[in-house]
């Protein structure tokens, strides 16, 4: 039964879900580091987070039984994504729950910082009635810069237009049309935005790019006595450049939530006339945690009862429906891959898939993916899927090509494989018969029809009368049954191919008596699953 370990606290409703799913077990443990974190993390299937605990790759490293980690929230900062990536961990997000508190709080920030909201709270409860002090600026026909126009920074558009602002924005992946429709005027750069904005937030990652995106030569560009608000991620604002803007007078506020190192109770910031601040409580409201958590606990059962993959951060999704659309063909990719790792000698440089008929209207990058982890499956002493076969194949250099082309040849589907290896090239095509037969109907020239599952003996041989007949008997000798038998040539006398499907693995002594018979040149074994059997990350 999977086991499910909750590593911040979670709302209720969350974990009301995980203790209503049938044939799921989980734990709350709160406040694990280190070792500690590390050995918990090796007794469960999936964990689910929010940002307290940090998923390194250190308190990663070795795990070979969790599937799946849940980030009940949008930032996965906290979590080391190629470290779970390479251990074919899938990482989901709830990306909307908290959209709109966060949202909200982007504006109660504003509000707060244009009314100095705080400082006159204190003032008061200090027993001063200061109406003059405290006088504020109003927000409507202020102009507020947007950096990041995803569902935030479009939510903080729609509710600064409700209070008369206008609304610039900058967002490389969002087009203008969109942000005309919210009422947004986009520029081409924050460069262009700077000068023009009295208020200005931020609703991007944390990224390379976007860190420190406003420093101290961007502060320079913005209209004096602008406002910042942070309710993204610590980091996008450098903080040192923003106690200058301040104190320099460049800046007549700053609003945050979110900073470089949290927790933090401890800023130069903090204190400062102008400054409001918050610890990291856009999303900390009833609705937004009970959101993330329902929708993070289904997340996760989800995936471990069926295989569905939602709001992955590091893979694909797969669906249900999807899934089972594609399992068959998942299957025939799967085996190929299998195949070519069993027969293809010398070291693999390149691999090419031509996708051909039906199934090239199919994804077929996760069919690709599926060829990869059947490549690479035996070879590796990890776990291999679809989620880290891809940055598996990077590391290895081994570049995997994709062609597909919608016209039907002989079969209505057809997946070519070939690899291509310092040595030589290996070809096998498969296809599938209904929705789950999978069947062998190309090896390199030849054509034959033979089934891919069980223990295959492939030998190739002069086409002349009698191999089959001592095949046969030769197999007979060592007890071996041979269940079925497919043969190709390639013209009547030339070259040919013979694909075995024997009840069980024939001993080394069978298949040197097989190659010591004259006109066979080659016999190999391969071991495939049964007819039917799938790894795990294909059944859902
Ligand atoms: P989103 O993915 O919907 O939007 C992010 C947007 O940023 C995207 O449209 C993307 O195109 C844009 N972007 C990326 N790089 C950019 C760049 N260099 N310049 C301009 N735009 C860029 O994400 P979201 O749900 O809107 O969340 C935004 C941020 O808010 C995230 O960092 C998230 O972690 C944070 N967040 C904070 C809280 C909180 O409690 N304070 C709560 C929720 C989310
Ligand atoms: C998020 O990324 O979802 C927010 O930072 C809120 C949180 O950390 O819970």
């Amino acid at each position: 039964m999977p086991r499910v370990i909750v590593l911040d606290p979670l709302a209720q409703q969350g974990l009301d879900l995980l203790d209503e799913a049938e044939g799921i077990e989980y734990d709350v443990r709160t406040g694990l580091k280190g070792d500690e974190l590390r050995e918990a993390l090796t007794q469960y299937e999936g964990a689910i987070v929010r940002s307290g605990v940090k998923l390194t790759a250190d308190v990663l490293e070795g795990n070979r039984r969790l599937k799946a980690i849940v980030r009940a929230g949008v930032g996965t900062d906290n979590i080391d994504l190629k470290a779970a990536t390479r251990l074919g961990i899938v990482v989901m997000n709830t990306p909307a729950g908290n959209t709109l508190s966060t949202a909200e709080h982007t504006l109660a920030l504003m509000l707060a910082m244009a009314r100095n909201i705080a400082p006159a709270y204190q003032s008061l409860i200090e027993g001063r009635w200061d109406r003059k002090k405290y006088m504020g600026t109003q927000l409507a026909d202020k102009t507020l810069g947007i950096v990041g126009l995803g569902r935030i920074g479009q939510a903080v558009a729609a509710r600064a237009r409700a209070f008369e602002m206008r609304v610039l924005g900058y967002d490389p992946f969002v087009s203008t049309e969109r942000a005309k429709e919210l009422g947004i005027e986009t520029v081409a750069s924050v460069d262009d935005l700077l000068p023009e904005v009295d208020f200005l937030t931020v609703h991007t990652p944390l990224t390379s790019e976007t860190r420190s995106l406003i420093g101290a030569k961007q502060i320079a560009r913005l209209k004096p006595g602008a406002r910042l608000i942070n309710c993204a991620r610590g980091g996008i604002y450098d903080e040192a450049a923003l106690v200058e803007g301040m104190k320099s007078g460049r800046i007549a506020g700053v609003a945050l939530d979110v900073y470089s190192e949290e927790p933090c109770t401890d800023s130069p910031l903090f204190g400062m006339p102008g400054v409001v601040a918050t610890p990291h409580l856009g999303a900390s409201t009833e609705e937004a945690q009970s959101n993330v958590a329902v929708e993070g606990a289904q997340l996760l059962i989800e995936y471990l009862t069926r295989g569905t993959i939602r709001h992955a951060v590091n893979t694909t999704p797969l669906d249900p429906k999807t899934l089972a659309g594609l399992r068959g063909f998942l299957d025939v990719a799967y085996r190929l891959g299998l195949l070519h790792a069993q027969m293809s000698s010398g070291a693999l440089e390149r691999c090419r898939l031509l996708f051909r008929g039906e199934v090239a209207q199919k994804d077929t990058r996760l069919l690709c993916s599926a060829f990869a982890a059947g490549l690479l499956e035996h070879a590796l002493d990890e776990p291999v899927n679809i989620v880290n076969v891809q940055l598996l194949l990077e590391e290895r250099g081994i570049c995997l090509e994709e062609q597909t082309s919608t016209e039907k040849g002989d079969f209505s589907s057809l997946i070519v494989a070939e690899s291509y290896t310092d040595e030589g090239s290996y070809l096998a095509a498969g296809t599938l018969f209904g929705n789950s037969l999978v069947r062998l109907v190309r090896v390199g020239p030849y054509r034959l029809e033979a089934y891919l599952d069980g223990t295959l003996l492939i030998f190739t041989h002069e086409d002349v009368p009698g191999i089959i007949g001592n095949v046969g008997t030769i197999f007979g000798r060592h007890g071996v049954n041979i269940a079925q038998m497919a043969v190709g040539r390639e013209r009547a006398g030339g070259d040919a191919i013979g694909v075995l499907n024997l009840d069980g693995r024939p001993p080394q002594e069978a298949i040197d008596e097989m190659l010591a018979q004259p006109h066979i040149r080659s016999a190999t074994v391969v071991e495939l699953p049964a007819a039917g059997e799938r790894p795990a990350w294909m059944v859902g």
